[in-house]
């Protein structure tokens, strides 16, 4: 049949031949898929992975990098959302409804309990917050559905005892939820992580941080092991529209192989600051789980076996800087941008209220502003000139 160019514009003629093998997989950008005939139409699965119908229900990009997120952390089944935040409002929407309870740790990323709080308020969901470290301040009840764990929490850092929370949950029939993002797969397996083979049930990654590792790209993912669970959430996920953009999968699936190394030389880097901010006389408190001095070091050392440890350390400055001071600090900063999140190739810093984002008393947090430093791929000797500069300016200016 003749067509008019038009038309021979939209039909373009060659196909791609299945021989072609390319390094990195070819990128697949859909909302409409196109069936063979209406025999796939009517026979369409929209929970089988492999089952192609629509952008929203997946492409083979996005299952690509679901299987390989899936594999990082040692799971089953993979979902991806558009930001790390809306991958934990996935689980939370999915699993919540009124007149349940959810734990979350006094030391998780703050945006989690903010969005529980408006669960709380507009659909009579109960929030309830436990310190990570004290496995009896986790007090269930018949209600409770969802017991939200970070390891370690993403500002104060202490590693939580996972094992003890993990198991006092488990013998309640309590769903556990990790917010994986620090450990990244790669510090621990979430869902096989001590003798007795204890695991999570959902672990959720801001793939905006380590397996993008450009600070360009937002996504997040939920993996779970069980089939059930994954219709769940697959359910909940197609509903909720949350679908990503091929072009951004594409980058982080080709980030992905640089992300083991990425992420043994910022733990790396990450430990040769901690010594020296340790040495240094303007804070009072370092705070990062591999420190042998760190309130949480048993439990971060029990589940994190290889010694990896992200790269996010936290220092407290001594009481007597105010605000001010630290402001002038950060400000004198040069390869250190201010900046929120991590896991990138730039080192960030950010200031932080610590008392007022804690709603119980933790008397092993010294009282002071709190400094975040996110270690980037910079020599670390330049950082810690950096950080020593500042420093001086700091002094300077007292
Ligand atoms: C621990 C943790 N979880 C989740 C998120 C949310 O990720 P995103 O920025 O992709 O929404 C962040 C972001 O900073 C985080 O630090």
């Amino acid at each position: 049949m003749k067509k008019n160019p038009q038309t021979q514009l939209i039909h373009a003629p060659r196909k791609a031949p299945q021989y072609v093998v390319t390094v990195q997989p070819p990128l697949y950008r859909a909302s409409t898929i196109i069936f063979d005939n209406t025999d796939a139409l009517f026979n369409r699965h929209w929970s089988d992975d492999y089952d192609y119908s629509y952008g929203t229900h997946g492409t083979p990009t996005t299952f690509t990098l679901g299987d390989n997120i899936t594999q990082l952390e040692g799971g089953q089944y993979c979902l991806l959302a558009p930001s790390g935040l809306s991958a934990i409002h996935l689980v939370n929407s999915c699993f919540l409804s009124q007149g349940d309870e959810v734990w979350v740790a006094d030391n998780m990323y703050g945006p989690n309990l903010e969005h529980l709080r408006d669960l709380e308020q507009r659909y009579g969901v109960k929030v309830q917050v436990y310190n990570p470290l004290d496995v009896e301040s986790f007090q269930p009840s018949n209600n409770t559905k969802l017991l939200w764990l970070e390891a370690a929490g993403s500002v104060t850092l202490e590693f939580p005892n996972l094992k003890a929370l993990v198991k006092k949950a488990q013998a309640h029939h309590i769903l556990t939820a990790l917010d994986n993002t620090w450990g990244a797969g790669l510090a621990f397996n979430a869902f096989d992580f001590s003798d007795d083979h204890l695991s999570v049930d959902i672990t959720v990654h801001a793939l905006t941080k380590y397996p993008s590792g450009g600070a360009d790209i937002l996504m997040g993912s939920v993996v779970t092991r069980d089939q059930a669970l994954h219709h769940q959430l697959y359910r909940s996920h197609a509903l909720q529209g949350l679908s990503v953009s091929g072009d951004d999968v594409a980058q982080i699936q080709r980030s992905l192989a640089s992300m083991h190394v990425r992420y043994q030389a910022q733990s790396q880097s990450t430990l040769s600051l901690l010594d020296w901010l340790k040495q240094q006389p303007h804070f009072s408190q370092v705070l990062h789980p591999a420190d042998p001095d760190n309130i949480s070091h048993t439990y971060w050392q029990e589940i994190c076996q290889d010694g990896n440890s992200a790269g996010l350390v936290s220092v407290v400055f001594q009481e007597k800087y105010s605000l001010a001071e630290v402001r002038g600090f950060c400000d004198a900063l040069q390869l250190f941008k201010l900046g929120f999140s991590w896991g990138g190739p730039v080192s960030l810093v950010m200031l932080y209220h610590i008392q007022q984002m804690r709603s119980l008393q933790h008397s092993h947090l010294h009282k002071g502003i709190l400094v975040r430093f996110c270690i980037g791929l910079e020599d670390p000797a330049d950082l810690i000139a950096d950080l020593a500069q500042a420093l001086s300016v700091l002094e300077a200016k007292i």
